[in-house]
Formats: C-alpha cells, sequence, structure tokens
C-alpha cells in the first residue's frame, strides 16, 4: 500500500505519495518552483540551490532533492526565499557568462537580480575546446550544473566521457585527463548538448552559422568526406 503525505505548500493542501520531493508536491499544488540544476529526466544532485524553499528548519530546503514529510508546512516565495535566489543569480551572473541562457535569464528579471551586483569580482574563464566536427565546449559559459555528466554517464548513455577538474572555484566540468573528446569515450551522441541550459555546449553547425559561414562551408568542417568505391 502506498502511503501518502499531507503538507501545506504556501497555504495550500496537499497529499502526495510518501517519497515525493517538495518540488514535485509543488507542482502537483500548481506552485512553479524555479529550477536551474534539476531536469526532470536526470538525477537531481541539489547543487544550485535556487530552488530553496522554507519549512521551518533553519537552514532553506533546496526541493529538488528534498522529500516532503507530514505535517511540513512549506513557504517557496517569501522574501527571505526571493533574496536568496536573487543572490545566487547575482553570482552567477558575476562569476560566468549567461549571455546564451535561456532558461535563467527570465530568472534574473522575475527576482530582480542586478548584474553587475559583484562587477569586478574573479570569472572562471576556461579555453573554448573546438576539438571534433559535432559540438564546442566553451566553459566560460558553464555553471556547473552537472546535467551533462550526469546524461553521459549512469542516467543514460554509460559512456562517462565528462568528469570535473579543478577544486572548488576553479571547478569544471572536463574530459579525463583533459583529453580531446574524439580520444575519450565519448560517442557523440549529443545528449550533453541537448541538456545543457546555457550555450557551454553547442552543436558546431549552429556555431559556425552564428558566425556567418554558409552551408557549403559549414557542410566541409562538419561532414565526412564519403570515400569513392573503386571499381572492379
Ligand atoms: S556544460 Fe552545460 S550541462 Fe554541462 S555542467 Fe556546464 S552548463 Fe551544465
Ligand atoms: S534546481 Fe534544485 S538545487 Fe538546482
Amino acid at each position: 500500500m502506498n502511503e501518502s503525505v499531507t503538507l501545506t505548500i504556501d497555504g495550500r493542501e496537499v497529499t502526495v505519495p510518501k517519497g515525493t520531493t517538495i518540488l514535485d508536491a509543488a507542482a502537483q499544488a500548481g506552485i512553479e518552483i524555479p529550477v536551474i540544476c534539476y531536469h526532470p529526466h536526470l538525477t537531481a544532485n541539489g547543487l544550485c540551490r535556487i530552488c530553496s524553499v522554507e519549512a521551518g528548519a533553519r537552514v532553506q530546503l533546496a526541493a529538488c532533492v528534498t522529500e516532503v514529510s507530514d505535517g511540513m508546512e512549506i513557504v517557496t516565495n517569501s522574501e527571505n526565499v526571493r533574496h536568496g535566489r536573487r543572490t545566487i543569480l547575482e553570482m552567477l551572473a558575476a562569476t560566468v557568462d549567461l549571455s546564451e541562457a535561456p532558461e535563467i535569464l527570465p530568472l534574473l528579471d522575475e527576482y530582480d537580480a542586478d548584474q553587475n551586483r559583484f562587477a569586478g569580482g574573479a570569472r572562471r574563464t576556461a579555453p573554448v575546446y573546438d576539438d571534433n566536427p559535432f559540438f564546442i565546449r566553451d566553459y566560460n559559459q558553464c555553471i556547473n550544473c552537472w546535467r551533462c555528466v550526469q546524461v553521459c554517464g549512469s542516467d543514460a548513455q554509460y559512456a562517462f566521457a565528462l568528469t570535473f577538474d579543478g577544486r572548488g572555484f576553479y571547478t569544471q566540468i572536463a574530459t579525463f585527463m583533459d583529453d580531446a573528446l574524439p580520444d575519450t569515450t565519448c560517442v557523440f551522441c549529443g545528449q550533453c548538448v541537448g541538456v545543457c541550459p546555457t550555450g557551454a555546449l553547442k552543436p558546431k553547425r549552429q556555431a559556425l552559422l552564428e558566425q556567418g559561414l554558409d552551408p557549403d562551408a559549414i557542410f566541409s568542417q562538419t561532414r565526412r568526406k564519403r570515400k569513392k568505391k573503386r571499381r572492379v
């Protein structure tokens, strides 16, 4: 028998199966909580904390990884919660290039984030990797959401071509020993590109199109040349 849990979210009572996350319980109550690192088809790791809510605990709880419990009284949009989200967004904007992050840019407006609040702070910079005909990796736009690592690994592809490198502020996504992608276990399935919420992973054809190349020039760089069949 499925045990259920009853709680309130922003004053609305909701009953959900035990084990449901706050995020999913809120969705059932018609309440949307913002997410950045979370993806519905990938393991949630609670990394960005944009989904944090108040639940009467000493600290705010990440809604995407916290399971509900009976009698919880959750507040998803208090001034404290909004303040936390605003600060997260301001720190992200200070650290990485968000100009091609369609899931994040609307949040900057929604939470009145000042993109220049931490102007002058250290930025994470990285080389742009253009080492294969399929996609470009620009980790200057990477927010370390971990989605690409999850989808490349045990959530889908089991290729394990991506991992992390560096420590603390300098942590970034990388390949083992920083090898070029064709020298790794990457099978170029493109799933990492599909789940990336920023422009950090971009199809090479799209990048070349944006650079103004015409289709012939683009295909010559991204298509394998057919070998002519030998007549016998
Ligand atoms: S490359 Fe994209 S998907 Fe991977 S961690 Fe960075 S932002 Fe996330
Ligand atoms: S969306 Fe929940 S921690 Fe990132």
